[in-house]
């Protein structure tokens, strides 16, 4: 949402309380993505292998998650009256479904490091390209709330570091690193898209767009245009899961 008219559309958006608090929960349960049994194990076979310093890194990273989702709470609770975030806005899932399930298949012992690290890798640089914009349009509403956002881009940089370094490590050597990390930002793209699409659906749903009723009329010609426009295309979920069973 960079563009000139995602720009837009996330300033109607956090410019009432309604808006501004959904964005924020929003913000708060991607950090919430059920990442915590992941780290958990990502810790324990990163000990087993006698890398410390390795260990202490991932720690830290589960923390800093762990801080993002309490600070985004709190956010929320200035706002006013927590919404609800349908599962089907829960990006985090939904590019593990579409990379065949990557989290179920390392808890069961049937993916590696490397591809649970550039999994953490493409959601990070998504985060660090896209949440710069949602602070922009903080900045004109809520200071308070736009310096929330920001502190946490900065982490994110850093954890984009961090991922990149341990998925690198822990692949056979960098051309399979370079191999994977290019299919996974392939396979994320799409679900990115996807995501667009319902997150702009459910916010019109919500009429949670500070506008007038013409622009809402082309808010709704708008998302309906995307929706015909993905629908078209071979679904997201199926080239996913493929691409990666086949690898
Ligand atoms: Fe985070
Ligand atoms: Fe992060």
């Amino acid at each position: 949402m960079t563009d000139p008219i995602g720009r837009r559309f996330l300033e109607r958006l956090v410019a009432q309380p309604p808006g501004r608090a959904f964005m924020l929960a929003f913000l708060k349960a991607s950090e919430e993505a059920d990442e915590g049994k992941i780290f958990d194990t990502l810790v324990e076979r990163i000990e087993r292998s006698g890398d410390d310093e390795l260990a202490k890194l991932v720690r830290r990273h589960r923390a800093d998650e762990e801080r993002h989702a309490a600070i985004f709470a709190r956010a929320v609770e200035r706002v006013g009256a927590a919404p609800s975030i349908p599962a089907e806005l829960h990006v985090v899932t939904d590019l593990d479904a579409d990379l065949g399930g990557l989290t179920t298949r390392f808890l069961a012992g049937d993916a590696g490091i490397a591809d649970v690290y550039t999994l953490l890798q493409v959601i990070e640089e998504r985060a660090v390209r896209e949440w710069p914009a949602v602070v922009r349009a903080l900045r004109l509403v809520d200071a308070m709330a736009a310096a929330d956002v920001e502190a946490v881009i900065d982490d994110e940089r850093r954890h984009v570091k961090y991922a990149r370094a341990i998925a690198r490590r822990y692949s056979v050597d960098d051309r399979a690193y370079e191999q994977r990390l290019a299919s996974f930002r392939t396979i994320e793209e799409r679900t990115y898209a996807r995501h667009i699409q319902v997150f702009t659906r459910v916010v019109l749903e919500r009429d949670l767009l500070a506008v007038g009723a013409l622009e809402r009329v082309i808010w709704r010609g708008l998302s309906w245009l995307g929706r015909r426009g993905l629908s078209e295309e071979e679904s997201p979920c199926s080239i996913g899961s493929r691409s990666l069973r086949s690898s």
